[in-house]
């Protein structure tokens, strides 16, 4: 699919991560609807930027842990901007938690956002695009297939989600391709520094933190290969190989 002049939703495309993918859509030349949850100045200064790379671009609020969320998100994107032709599942909470001290509200906030948003969506942008085509890419993590102890229903919030794309990118053939990009340490959670994320990584292979360029053509990658679906694609410096 030529993704130039397209329609991209990415969910929580306001700030860090997601920013990094909503600008890399926009430098392609897709335009871009913004989606946020609380931020709505990250999210408006998200549309500024896309804006002044010649796209046009807009925000949407909803909270997705709200089961009805993602189909009037993907219907409000619909009528202010017109069809997605691209899905990007950015959205996420990243808590701790083990086995033992992990609460219902926990397991329950990872499920919603991580696992049966991204499902929600899917599942209304099949219906939407029909024919196709379509490109849904979700954000993953290397932990999804190397589980610790630490992030018990974050990681298994990730696996399913591989599970998903895996499953959606079958069923959903020929039309919509659906792959995954299963990310390392890019950015220091809220509240900590660099030196942080630079620990982070010493165990890993690569030694280092993903930059958002990898990231930016990791996912132009994927949206550009119509032959490429049910795929994972690691972007983690090796991270995925040793951690534990
Ligand atoms: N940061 C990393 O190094 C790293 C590493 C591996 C994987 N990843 C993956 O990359 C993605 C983005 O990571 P990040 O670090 O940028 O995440 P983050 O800083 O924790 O941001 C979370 C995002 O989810 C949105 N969100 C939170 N609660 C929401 C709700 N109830 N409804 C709708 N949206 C909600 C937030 O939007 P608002 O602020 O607008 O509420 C925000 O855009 C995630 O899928 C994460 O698992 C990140």
């Amino acid at each position: 699919m030529e993704i130039q002049g397209q329609l991209a939703l990415v969910t929580g495309g306001a700030r860090r991560v997601g920013r990094i993918l909503t600008l890399a859509l926009a430098r392609a030349g897709v335009n871009v609807a913004v989606h946020y949850g609380h931020s709505a100045e990250a999210a408006q200064e998200t549309v500024a930027l896309a804006r002044d790379m010649g796209v046009q671009a807009q925000a949407f609020q909803a909270d997705l842990t709200q089961p009805e969320a993602p189909a009037r998100l993907l219907e409000d994107v619909r009528q202010a901007m017109g069809l997605p032709r691209i899905l990007v599942n950015s959205a996420a909470v990243f808590l701790p938690g083990r086995v033992r001290d992990t609460t219902l509200d926990n397991w329950e906030r990872h499920m919603a956002l991580n696992l049966r948003a991204p499902f929600l969506l899917i599942q209304a942008f099949a219906r939407a695009v029909g024919q196709g085509p379509g490109k849904v890419v979700n954000i993953a993590d290397w932990r999804a297939v190397y589980p610790g102890r630490h992030h018990l229903a974050y990681t298994i919030s990730k696996a399913g989600l591989l599970t998903l794309t895996q499953m959606a990118a079958h069923e959903l053939a020929p039309h919509i391709q659906v792959n995954a990009l299963a990310l390392g340490a890019v950015l220091p959670p809220p509240g900590k520094d660099e030196a942080y994320l630079e620990r982070l990584v010493e165990r890993t292979p690569g030694r280092r933190p993903v930059h958002p360029e990898e990231i930016a053509r990791a996912l132009l990658f994927l949206l550009e290969n119509d032959a490429v679906t049910g795929e994972v694609l690691f972007v983690d410096a090796g991270a995925h190989l040793v951690h534990g």
